[in-house]
């Protein structure tokens, strides 16, 4: 369903998105990421239904994930880094006692 414009060579990095460990262009956001991979960003609290990054500008709240051990994170927001941890979020956030 989404296709990336081609762009030209540049540098890569490796990320993981739910485990799978993808090689990718260093400029991507990480929502752009689970996009290419054909991923849910996170299910909702109440129904558990899927959700994929919508917006991609921080409005929507859609692409709300967990980032290298950090839930909640706007992943349309979030740059790739090299060797980032990109994980589907279930549900609320869990809130640490
Ligand atoms: S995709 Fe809408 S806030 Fe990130």
């Amino acid at each position: 369903m989404f296709r990336k414009l081609p762009e030209p060579a540049g540098l890569t990095v490796t990320v993981t998105v739910d485990g799978d460990a993808l090689r990718v262009p260093a400029s991507l956001s990480a929502a752009a990421v689970v996009l290419l991979h054909g991923g849910v960003s996170r299910t909702t609290p109440v129904s558990g239904s899927p959700r994929a990054p919508y917006c991609m500008m921080g409005v929507c709240f859609d692409c709300l994930m967990e980032i290298d051990g950090v839930q909640n994170r706007q992943a349309c927001l979030v740059q790739v880094a090299d060797g980032m941890r990109i994980n589907a979020q279930g549900g609320a956030r869990k809130v640490p006692r």
